[in-house]
């Protein structure tokens, strides 16, 4: 098996930073007559980078109080346009896929309404880019890099997110956008559920502090090969994804491909109409006389506390949430999880078609390392937030090789599918944004389906990024031009062409 050059590989593929619970995400557009500020920025900026071999506690569930090594750490993921501002020229970039080159949001035509990307990505309705605080058709549309920032508190954040605007002065042309997330002490989400629990193992990465449980039944079920998440190694297919020619790890420097070790970042902010959740959860608990607790486990196919629904009789250790299940022989029906509840969807692991390993074997070609983390404050039942205390919800990171065959693909064929594991109406609970389909809850006689007024979740912006190795960056710092005078209809011009 190629071994991993982890070393050269940004941490975030194998951390979720859970030490580190204040992040930033900076989003800015280069300065485009500024090739000595970028060169000298991105040369030293390339050293400070946290590296996946660095350790440290791997995922939010794992962050006991001092168990980090680190106080801080810092990654950095560029847009087609941001590589092209860096000197990234044509023949390399048409190397990268026709997703990340389009973009999260192309622009419609005057014949489409919706262009096949959102329709794909369900981004219709409010959730529409005509919408979008960035990243869409109007406001702060373009977007080049994305500076994902981590610190243990709110004081050294701010430090991070200080020292480094000030290091790109010159280099970015105006102040950066600057996202805030944070983790909540008990790793919740804003619908009220523990997140951060089930991600994908890659082969042989380094090993985590912790066991997990049931460390062989985990790893039947969420072992993924490394290319999966990381370009230039053998992926489920045993193929290489995107490799369109040779991406040879050992070339000299300046020709080594600037795709090895790198990986695809989508980043979503996905705003949470907690109370409209909270609304329908109540009133459907009301209509069929059980807990609130009980109809958002069905919605999300977990118990807030992240327990499973799908239970083998065994608890797992205290400090340990039991991701070792699968569904076609314990719950073909989806009587014990909602076949379309949201985690069976986004990975359903053994359950679609016939035979189970088969099936096991193609979800893992569909797996995606998820970084998100809340923003905005905890929604208050009360009401006596106040203004501008509304707006809240997840800045959702994904990471994966194959944007289209992982990420979309999971929104697409699975989230947003009426038809999804043999259902015949309702789509996803949780993270589907269109409000016309009901949802679908199994049980017997008869199943739910109920109607919500509205989407819970509205995306409010979006951009893909490239999150490229530490040498590919370097190799890009010493070829920055001095001057990239690109226009803005020369950015891209190929994607169109
Ligand atoms: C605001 C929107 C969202 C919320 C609140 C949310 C929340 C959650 C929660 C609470 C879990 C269970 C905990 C865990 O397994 O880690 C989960 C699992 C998951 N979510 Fe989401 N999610 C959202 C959007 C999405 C989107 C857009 C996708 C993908 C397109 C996605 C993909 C997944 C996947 C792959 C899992 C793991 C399922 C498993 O392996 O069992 N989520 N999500």
């Amino acid at each position: 098996m190629a071994k991993v050059q982890w070393d050269d590989v940004q941490a975030i593929v194998l951390r979720g930073y859970g030490d580190l619970p204040h992040s930033a995400y900076l989003l800015w557009r280069f300065n485009t007559e500024s090739g000595l500020a970028k060169r000298q920025w991105l040369a030293t900026l390339a050293e400070r980078l946290m590296r996946a071999s660095a350790g440290g506690d791997d995922e939010p569930g794992a962050a006991h109080a001092g168990r980090g090594t680190t106080r801080s750490a810092i990654n950095l993921a560029l847009t087609a346009t941001g590589l092209q501002q860096l000197g990234v020229g044509e023949p390399t970039l048409n190397s990268f896929s026709p997703e990340f080159l389009e973009g999260m949001a192309p622009l419609p035509s005057d014949e489409t309404r919706a262009p096949r990307r959102s329709s794909i990505l369900g981004d219709i309705g409010e959730s529409s880019p005509q919408y979008w605080d960035w990243g869409g058709w109007h406001e702060q549309r373009e977007i080049d890099g994305l500076l994902l920032l981590f610190a243990t508190d709110e004081d050294s954040l701010r430090e991070l997110v200080e020292s480094e605007t000030r290091k790109m002065a010159g280099v970015a042309q105006r102040i950066p956008l600057d996202l805030k997330g944070h983790f909540n002490p008990d790793f919740k989400e804003h619908f009220g559920f523990k997140d951060g629990i089930s991600q994908p193992l890659i082969e042989g990465a380094p090993q985590r502090k912790r066991p997990r449980h049931r460390d062989e039944k985990q790893a039947r079920i969420s072992q993924v090969k490394p290319g999966e998440f990381v370009l230039g190694y053998p992926n489920e297919r045993n193929e290489r994804v995107g490799d369109r020619g040779a991406m040879n790890g050992n070339a000299p420097h300046a020709k080594r491909d600037i795709r090895l070790n790198g990986t695809y970042l989508v980043f979503r902010q996905l705003e949470q109409d907690v109370a409209a959740f909270d609304d329908f959860v109540s009133r459907l608990a009301a209509y069929l006389g059980k807990t609130k607790d009980w109809v958002a486990a069905r919605l999300m196919g977990r118990e807030p506390d992240g327990k499973p629904l799908i239970q083998d009789g065994t608890d797992a250790p205290e400090d340990c949430v039991r991701n070792d299940f699968l569904y076609h022989y314990e719950d073909r029906t989806g009587l014990a999880c909602p076949i379309g509840a949201h985690v069976r969807r986004a990975n359903p692991r053994d359950s679609l078609g016939s035979d189970p390993d088969t099936a096991l074997r193609l979800s893992k070609m569909h797996r995606i390392i998820r970084r998100g983390r809340p923003y905005g404050k905890r929604w208050d039942p009360s009401g006596r937030a106040g203004d501008g205390e509304d707006r809240r919800g997840m800045l959702f990171i994904a990471l994966n090789a194959d944007i289209a065959g992982q990420f979309e693909m999971i929104q697409h064929t699975w989230i947003n599918n009426p038809h999804f594991g043999g259902l015949y109406t309702g789509t996803d609970p949780i993270s589907h944004f269109d409000d016309e389909s009901p949802i679908t809850i199994q049980r017997r006689p008869t199943n739910l389906h109920i109607r919500r007024k509205a989407p819970f979740v509205k995306v409010r912006g979006g951009a893909y990024f490239f999150l490229p190795g530490i040498q590919a960056l370097r190799d890009m710092a010493a070829s920055v031009p001095d001057e990239t005078l690109l226009t803005a209809s020369s950015r891209l011009s190929h994607v169109a062409a």
